[in-house]
């Protein structure tokens, strides 16, 4: 399609526009500065503040300019004294508005009001300030709402509505009176929130904010590293704001291709609070207890354990969460260069349906039918669950292939239990645009039906585990190889523990070396345990469910003595005489190659 580009002025400066586009827009894509606060890039503009108001030419009134479409020709100035007059009345409403005493706020310097409020050279306060004190809702887990420091943008509510699509959030009393609500009147903590924390991203002010951030000191102090969450197989963009080597908060990356500004809560605030143990040393097992060693001591018993253990005794089984270099790395020394039986998946990987267009989560946006089979994103991969009900506010229609309640079974146009695909087979075949989105409970004989539909519909595999795309395309195949496991390799990594079929899987008389961050049972049954970095101090790559290959940094340094997974593999295979790399780049490389030139 031909996009028609207009030209405007903005204080005298001739621009091009695209046809659509606010003044506000063309303003910053011409690098030309106009204030806001309602305005947030990722929402839809609503123009409640008036911060923005701009003079367009032939208009009576000041507009503003995050609603106010461009035509060609127009003239538009933004910074007259009539305009700084105007805002700074805006500016000192809000200001003697509730409480905005900046120097007892927690976002004091990292707030839009108060930058405003500097621009504008608001040094006191003109109207007197409304004295009624409002509630703090301290009830969510993981963040509080000050209405005492509300200007009542309506930001947090459409974030509520546009990213997760949850519409839990609502404003309530009426006039200077008003609040904004969680569920009409419900505390947070009790309401239907589901702690995605858009609201808090986006709030301009101290109204909602961070409990385990707060009081840590202003953006100055901290550090930003963008990262890819690894919970889940989506594979959302993140930024890790760090402080020394303090995990601050992870806040979601606007830009990120996968989620575009969305986070779910297992990845923005569940990691800050996982309590368990970090393994900070390696340990080897001495007179049936487990020792302190030191990273040479603990490599040469592996690695003897292992050079003497038969091929077809040895076992070796990883997480499906680790990176794509320490799947490589363990496939290619126990597989190719060991010759084990296998290298198994703790956390099994799908199959995919082949025939079909293999699709992108952004196919979803676009679809007028998505069948959801053998998959509860809500549960597994909340950020999918959010764009399918984005997909549904569009019009599309959702069907679900499942003879259980699925958390979106309220969302479903129709429930089809698994007996009756033919009904389901039918509405695929009449829709323009079907997405089908399966998982690991889509049973072999559904798999065959959806088969049928060919290059008429897109299919997108929702991986159970973080990386299990990529594990699948490196050959691994779900659970313990068959065999009698003389010695077994665990790549356990941040897992809570194995399933209780694998432990009994395992030979009580079998050597267990296992590479884990945290204390666990299984970690506690080891002879020799290699203790690994966790998801804030990795590099290395990622590939998420629909095969595309991400970057993850480190945001801080390996707790410890713990080093990275591959890492560890490098040094172990090096012991056992096997060359991986020559380095980190070395080994990502070969790794990219790997994943990349296998179909995913
Ligand atoms: S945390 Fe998410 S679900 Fe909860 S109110 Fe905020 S935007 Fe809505
Ligand atoms: S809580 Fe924050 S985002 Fe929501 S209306 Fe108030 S100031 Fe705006
Ligand atoms: S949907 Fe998955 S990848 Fe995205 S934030 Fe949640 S857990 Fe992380
Ligand atoms: S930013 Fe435009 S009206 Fe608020």
């Amino acid at each position: 399609m031909e996009i028609v580009t207009l030209t405007i002025t903005i204080n005298g400066q001739t621009i091009k526009a695209p046809f659509g586009s606010t003044i506000l827009q063309a303003a910053r894509q011409a690098g030309i500065d106009i204030p806001t606060l309602c305005n947030h890039p990722a929402l839809v503009p609503v123009g409640a503040c008036r911060v923005c108001l701009v003079e367009v030419k032939g208009q009576r009134n000041l507009q503003p300019a995050c609603t106010f479409p461009v035509v060609d020709g127009m003239e538009v100035q933004t910074e007259t004294p009539a305009l700084v007059k105007a805002r700074k009345f805006v500016i000192d409403m809000l200001f003697s508005q509730r409480n905005h005493f900046c120097m007892f706020c927690e976002m004091s310097g990292k707030c839009e009001l108060q930058d405003l409020g500097y621009r504008y050279g608001i040094d006191h306060w003109i109207y007197s300030t409304y004295t009624k004190r409002f509630p703090v809702d301290a009830t969510s887990p993981y963040f509080l709402l000050d209405h005492n420091r509300c200007v009542l943008c309506s930001r947090c509510l459409r974030a509520c509505d546009e990213l997760p699509v949850n519409r839990t959030l609502g404003l309530g009393q009426r006039g200077a009176d008003s609040m904004i609500c969680a569920d009409g009147i419900a505390p947070l903590g009790s309401s239907t929130c589901i702690s995605c924390g858009s609201c808090v991203q986006v709030c301009p002010t101290g109204a909602l904010f961070e409990k385990h951030s707060a009081f840590m000191g202003t953006d100055e102090k901290m550090s930003c590293t963008k990262s890819i969450c690894s919970f889940c197989s989506i594979g959302c963009g993140m930024t890790i704001v760090t402080r020394g080597d303090q995990v601050q908060r992870i806040e979601s990356d606007w830009e990120a291709p996968v989620n575009g500004g969305r986070l779910c809560r297992k990845g923005r605030f569940e990691p800050l609070y996982d309590g368990r143990k970090r393994l900070t040393t390696p340990l080897v097992r001495r007179n049936g207890k487990l020792a302190e060693a030191d990273w040479d001591e603990a490599l040469q018993i592996a690695s003897e354990h292992i050079g003497r253990t038969d091929a077809a005794a040895l076992g070796a089984l990883s997480s499906g969460d680790a990176t794509n270099e320490a799947l490589y790395l363990f496939q290619r020394l126990f597989r190719r260069e060991l010759g084990a039986a296998g290298a198994g998946l703790l956390r099994g990987g799908i199959s995919r349906l082949t025939g079909m267009k293999p699709g992108k989560l952004s196919d979803l946006e676009n679809s007028d039918l998505i069948l959801l089979i053998g998959a509860d994103p809500t549960k597994d991969q909340p950020v999918a669950s959010f764009l399918i009900k984005r997909a549904l506010d569009k019009g599309a229609k959702l069907v679900i292939v499942d003879d259980r309640e699925n958390s979106l079974s309220p969302f479903a146009w129709q429930t089809v239990p698994s007996g009756d695909l033919d009904k389901l087979l039918v509405m695929a075949v009449q829709a323009s645009r079907p997405v089908v989105l399966h998982g690991a409970e889509m049973t072999a004989d559904a798999a065959k039906s959806l088969m049928q539909l060919g290059k008429k519909a897109v299919a997108i595999a929702l991986e159970p585990a973080g990386n299990g795309c990529a594990a699948r395309a490196l050959g691994f195949q779900n659970g313990l190889p068959s065999g009698t496991h003389r010695l077994l390799y665990i790549l356990l990594g941040e897992e809570k523990d194995i399933g209780e079929n694998l432990q009994q899987a395992i030979a009580p008389d079998a050597f267990l070396i296992v590479q884990a961050s945290y204390t666990s049972p299984l970690a506690e049954k080891a002879h020799v345990l290699l203790p690994s970095a966790i998801w804030s101090e990795r590099d290395g790559t990622l590939t998420n469910t629909e095969g595309r290959v991400q970057r993850a940094r480190k945001a801080r340094e390996p707790l410890g003595e713990s080093r990275q997974d591959w890492e560890i593999l490098a040094l172990l295979a090096d012991r056992l005489g096997r060359k991986m790399g020559e380095s980190f780049d070395d080994i990502s490389a070969q790794t990219v190659r790997e994943v990349q030139g296998k179909e995913i």
